[in-house]
């Protein structure tokens, strides 16, 4: 099994606000897409930015090498799209696909969907959802039992040719990850432990969160 990850950092990050994209905001002194890069050590890493973003990129990288650089697209799919292409042409046989706005993972997260790879074409960390949930808009509607439900993050496992076929054929609305696009085409997908540290860095107060867990942060 030969593995490359593919970091998707091409987003606007508009919920974030801020005077540069979130991707390339400091969290703890380094910049978040660095800490996703640092967090694939040995693994070659292919990263799809926003067009015109490439000095953005190396300075937030300084000396870390990364495996390639690509321009993404409009839609989150359309950066994974154009990554998966780099990932293919390194002639990997799978793939990790990771938010850059997930800059603190763990390296016991990333072994337990290289493991995963060994029995399935793709691997999905999750954590439990611990609120309770109900449909309604402005009064309560019927509660949705929470016990069978998931939080689903990034880094996602596949085999890449799998999840580059099952991207070509979808024909859905924009996905929010690329294992719901794997699944339309049949591929089943492990579910294996996330962690807390891996939220995605979305509203302004999530840097405030992750600098927290970055004080007792042991990658
Ligand atoms: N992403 C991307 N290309 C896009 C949109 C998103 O590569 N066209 C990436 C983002 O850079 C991020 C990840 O996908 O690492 C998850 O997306 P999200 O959290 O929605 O980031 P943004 O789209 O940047 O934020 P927002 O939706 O608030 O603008
Ligand atoms: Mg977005």
């Amino acid at each position: 099994m030969q593995v490359a990850a593919l970091i998707v950092a091409a987003g606007k990050g508009e919920r974030a606000g801020g005077d540069v994209p979130k991707q390339f905001r400091l969290l703890g002194g380094i910049p978040v897409i660095a800490r996703a890069v640092d967090a694939f050590a040995g693994i070659p890493v292919h990263i799809v930015i926003g067009e015109g973003q490439e000095a953005e990129l190396a300075a937030a990288l300084g000396s870390r090498a990364v495996a390639s650089v690509t321009t993404g697209g409009a839609e989150r799919r359309d950066s994974v799209r154009a990554g998966l292409a780099a990932a293919a042409a390194s002639g990997v046989s799978h793939v990790l696909i990771h938010d850059a706005a997930r800059p603190l993972l763990p390296r016991a997260v990333i072994d337990r969907l290289l493991t995963a790879l060994h029995t399935a074409d793709g691997a999905v960390p999750v954590l439990p959802v611990v609120d309770t949930l109900a449909r309604g808009t402005t009064t309560l509607g019927d509660t949705i039992d929470r016990a069978t439900l998931h939080r689903i993050q990034t880094p996602q496992a596949f085999r890449l040719d799998a999840i580059i076929a099952a991207h070509d054929v979808w024909t859905g609305d924009a996905p929010t990850d690329d294992a719901q696009v794997a699944r339309a085409q049949g591929i089943e997908i492990t579910l294996v432990p996330g962690d807390a540290a891996l939220d995605k860095l979305t509203h302004p107060a999530d840097f405030a969160r992750a600098e927290t867990t970055l004080g007792r942060w042991q990658p």
